[in-house]
C-alpha cells in the first residue's frame, strides 16, 4: 500500500482520545483518519474538530460502507466489540479492537455459561477476520509499553525461564458508566483491569517459549477469587471514602493465579479500590534475572507541592486524588504505557500485512483464562483451561 492507511474510529471517549493522539504523532503522512462515529453525534463532532477527523459519519454501518475506509478502530464499550467487529470484518476491513477483545454479557451469574458464551464471541471475532483476510489487532497496549518490551529483550539476553510474573493494573473505579454493569462490561476489574498485565505475562510466556522452544508457552490452569470491597460492611462503616463506588454486579478487586504448560506461574491482581492513582507494574522473576516493568508510576520524575493547588491546571497522573505532596508526575504517559507503539504496530500491520505484536490467539487465551477464573471463583476449584484453549 503506497498510500496513507485510512481509519475510521468508532467512539469518541477516553481511549479514542488516546488512539486518535497516537495517529498523529506518526511520522509522514502515514495514516488518515477519514471519520469517526459515537452514539451522541454532537460529541463526534467535537471529536472530529479536536483530532482533525474529515468526517462524522451517522452510524457504524455508514462507516463501515465507506469504501475509502481500510481499518475499524473500535474504542467502544466491551459488549459491542464482538457485533461491531463481526460486522467490520465482513465489510472487508482490519480491525482495531480495543481491550478485553470481548466477553460474556448474558449469562449474568452462571460462570460455566459465561465462559462458553465469552468463548463464542471470541471465536465470531477470530473466525470472521480469518474468513475475510483482514488482520485482527488486539489493542494491548501493555505488549507495547516499553517497560515490557524492554524486560522481554533483558529475558531474550539472559536465555533463561521466567519462573513467576506478578502483575497488577489498579485505580480508585473507572470512570465509565458501563463498566458498572456486567451486560455492558463483561465483568468488573479482574477482565477490565487484570486483561493488561495478564496480556503482558502471556505475550513475555509466548516471547520465551518461540525463542527457547521453538513454541510458545500457553497457560494450563487458573484459580481465581473475586471480592466487591466497595459493597462490604466494612467499607460501608468507613467514615470518608475516597474510592468510585456504585458497581451494580461486578467485582472491584479479582485476583489469579495461572499455571503455566513449562511448570510456571504467573500472579495476576486487578482492582477498582486502589488510591494513589493508577497502579501498573509487572516483575518478572527468572532463573537468573529479576526484571520489574514500572508502567505507573516510575521515578523519571519526583515532585512536591505542599499544597494541591501549586502545579495549577499541569497535568500528573491518571487517576491520582491529589497534587500535593509527593508525586510521580507522568513525562510521558501515553508513551510509557505503550500506545503510541502500538497504533504505529498496527499501522504498519495493515500496510504491510504482516501480523501485529498483539493479536487475536494472545487476545483469546486472555478471555478463557479470564473467565476461567471467574468459573474458579465461583466454585472454589482449580480449572483446567485446556479444553477451552486452540490448538496454535
Ligand atoms: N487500553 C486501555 O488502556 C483502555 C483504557 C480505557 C478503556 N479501554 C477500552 O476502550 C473501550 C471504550 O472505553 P472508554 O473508556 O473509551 O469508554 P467511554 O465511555 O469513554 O467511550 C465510549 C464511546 O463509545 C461510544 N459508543 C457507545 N455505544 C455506541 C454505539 N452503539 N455506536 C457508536 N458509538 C458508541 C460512545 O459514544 C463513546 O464515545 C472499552 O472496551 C475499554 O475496555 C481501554
Amino acid at each position: 500500500m503506497n498510500r496513507p492507511v485510512r481509519i475510521g474510529i468508532v467512539g469518541a471517549g477516553f481511549i479514542a482520545r488516546i488512539h486518535a493522539e497516537a495517529y498523529h504523532r506518526l511520522p509522514g503522512p502515514g495514516v488518515e483518519l477519514r471519520a469517526v462515529c459515537a452514539s451522541r453525534g454532537e460529541r463526534a463532532q467535537a471529536f472530529a474538530a479536536t483530532h482533525r477527523i474529515e468526517r462524522v459519519a451517522g452510524s457504524v454501518e455508514e462507516l463501515l460502507g465507506d469504501p475509502e475506509i481500510d481499518v475499524i478502530d473500535l474504542c467502544v464499550p466491551n459488549h459491542l466489540h464482538a457485533p461491531f467487529g463481526v460486522a467490520a470484518a465482513r465489510a472487508g476491513k482490519h480491525l482495531i479492537v480495543e481491550k478485553p477483545l470481548t466477553g460474556a454479557f448474558e449469562h449474568v451469574g452462571n460462570p460455566r455459561a459465561l465462559l462458553a458464551e465469552a468463548l463464542v464471541n471470541a471465536d465470531a471475532l477470530l473466525d470472521s477476520c480469518d474468513a475475510a483476510g483482514v488482520r485482527l489487532m488486539y489493542a494491548e497496549n501493555w505488549v507495547y509499553a516499553p517497560s515490557i518490551q524492554k524486560a522481554r529483550r533483558l529475558f531474550a539476553a539472559a536465555r533463561a525461564p521466567i519462573l513467576r510474573i506478578e502483575g497488577e493494573e489498579s485505580h480508585s473505579g473507572s470512570h465509565a458508566e458501563y463498566a458498572r454493569r456486567w451486560a455492558t462490561a463483561g465483568g468488573g476489574s479482574l477482565l477490565g483491569k487484570g486483561c493488561h498485565p495478564l496480556g503482558a505475562a502471556f505475550y513475555l510466556k509466548r516471547a520465551e517459549g518461540q525463542a527457547r522452544l521453538g513454541r510458545p508457552i500457553r497457560p494450563v490452569e487458573v484459580i481465581g477469587a473475586t471480592a466487591r470491597l466497595t459493597s462490604s460492611e466494612a467499607y460501608r462503616a468507613s467514615s470518608r471514602a475516597f474510592l468510585r463506588g456504585g458497581w451494580i454486579d461486578v467485582e472491584d478487586w479479582g485476583t489469579m493465579v495461572v499455571m503455566f504448560d513449562d511448570g510456571t506461574v504467573a500472579q495476576i491482581t486487578a482492582a477498582d479500590t486502589v488510591l494513589g492513582g493508577i497502579k501498573n507494574y509487572l516483575v518478572a522473576y527468572g532463573a537468573n534475572a529479576v526484571v520489574q516493568a514500572n508502567i505507573n508510576p516510575n521515578t523519571a520524575v519526583v515532585a512536591y507541592a505542599p499544597t494541591p493547588d501549586v502545579f495549577g491546571d499541569e497535568y500528573i497522573a491518571e487517576k491520582i486524588e491529589t497534587k500535593a505532596g509527593w508525586t510521580f508526575p507522568a513525562p510521558d504517559e501515553d508513551f510509557m504505557t505503550g500506545y503510541p507503539a502500538e497504533i504505529e504496530d498496527f499501522v504498519r500491520s495493515a500496510r504491510d500485512g504482516s501480523p501485529p505484536l498483539s493479536d487475536g490467539h494472545l487476545a483469546r487465551d486472555v478471555i478463557a483464562t479470564i473467565y476461567g477464573a471467574y468459573v474458579s471463583a465461583a466454585e472454589g476449584t482449580r480449572i483446567d483451561l485446556r479444553p477451552f484453549l486452540h490448538e496454535e
